[in-house]
C-alpha cells in the first residue's frame, strides 16, 4: 500500500481477508503521522518511509546539526539513521555519486537512546507548532471580525 492512513486501513482490514505487507508513507523527523505508524506496528504491517531527508529541512534543525556533530556526520545521515534504529524501511534516492558515496556512512555508527529520543520529540514539537500557528490564526480571524 502507499499513502494508506490508519482510517483508511482501518476498513479495509475489517472487510478484507489480507492484511497488506508493507505501507509506504511521507515519514520524517519532522511529518509523522503517529497514529498510521501505530497502526501499522500493531497489525504487523511494515512501515516504509518516503520523503526521510524532509525535503532537506533537516541541515537547519539545531538538535539534528548538534547531534551530527558529536557524531561526526551531516545532518542527512542523522534523519536516515532516526528512521532505521526505528525499524522502519527506508527508501530514498540520490542521483549524486558523491551523495551516494557518503550516505552509506549510516551504517558506520549508532544514536544512543537520549538521541532518539531527542530527535523523536522534533515531530511532536513541530506538531505543536503548527496546533498554536492555526490557533493564532483562528483567534485573529474572530478578533478581525
Ligand atoms: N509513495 C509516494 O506517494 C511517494 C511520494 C514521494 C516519493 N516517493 C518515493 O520516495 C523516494 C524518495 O523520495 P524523495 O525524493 O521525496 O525524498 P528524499 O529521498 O528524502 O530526498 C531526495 C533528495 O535528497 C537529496 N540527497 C540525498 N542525499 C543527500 C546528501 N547527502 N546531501 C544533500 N542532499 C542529498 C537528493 O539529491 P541528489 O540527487 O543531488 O543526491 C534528492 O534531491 C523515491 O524513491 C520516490 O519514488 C514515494
Amino acid at each position: 500500500m502507499s499513502n494508506f492512513a490508519s482510517s483508511d486501513l482501518e476498513p479495509l482490514l475489517k472487510q478484507g481477508s489480507i492484511v497488506p505487507h508493507v505501507n509506504q508513507i511521507k515519514l520524517n523527523l519532522f511529518q509523522r503521522d503517529k497514529d498510521t505508524v501505530g497502526y501499522c506496528t500493531n497489525h504487523g504491517i511494515v512501515v516504509e518511509a518516503y520523503t526521510p531527508l524532509g525535503k532537506g529541512r533537516v541541515d537547519h534543525h539545531p538538535v539534528v546539526q548538534s547531534i551530527a556533530h558529536s557524531h561526526n556526520v551531516t545532518t542527512y545521515h542523522i534523519a536516515l539513521k532516526w528512521i532505521l534504529q526505528h525499524d522502519w524501511i527506508l527508501t530514498f534516492q540520490s542521483s549524486s555519486e558523491k551523495h551516494q558515496a557518503t550516505d552509506a556512512a549510516v551504517f558506520d555508527f549508532m544514536l544512543s537512546k537520549k538521541e532518539m529520543q531527542a530527535l523523536d520529540r522534533i515531530s511532536s514539537d513541530t506538531e505543536h507548532a503548527a496546533v498554536d500557528r492555526m490557533r493564532q490564526i483562528l483567534k485573529n480571524f474572530k478578533l478581525e471580525r
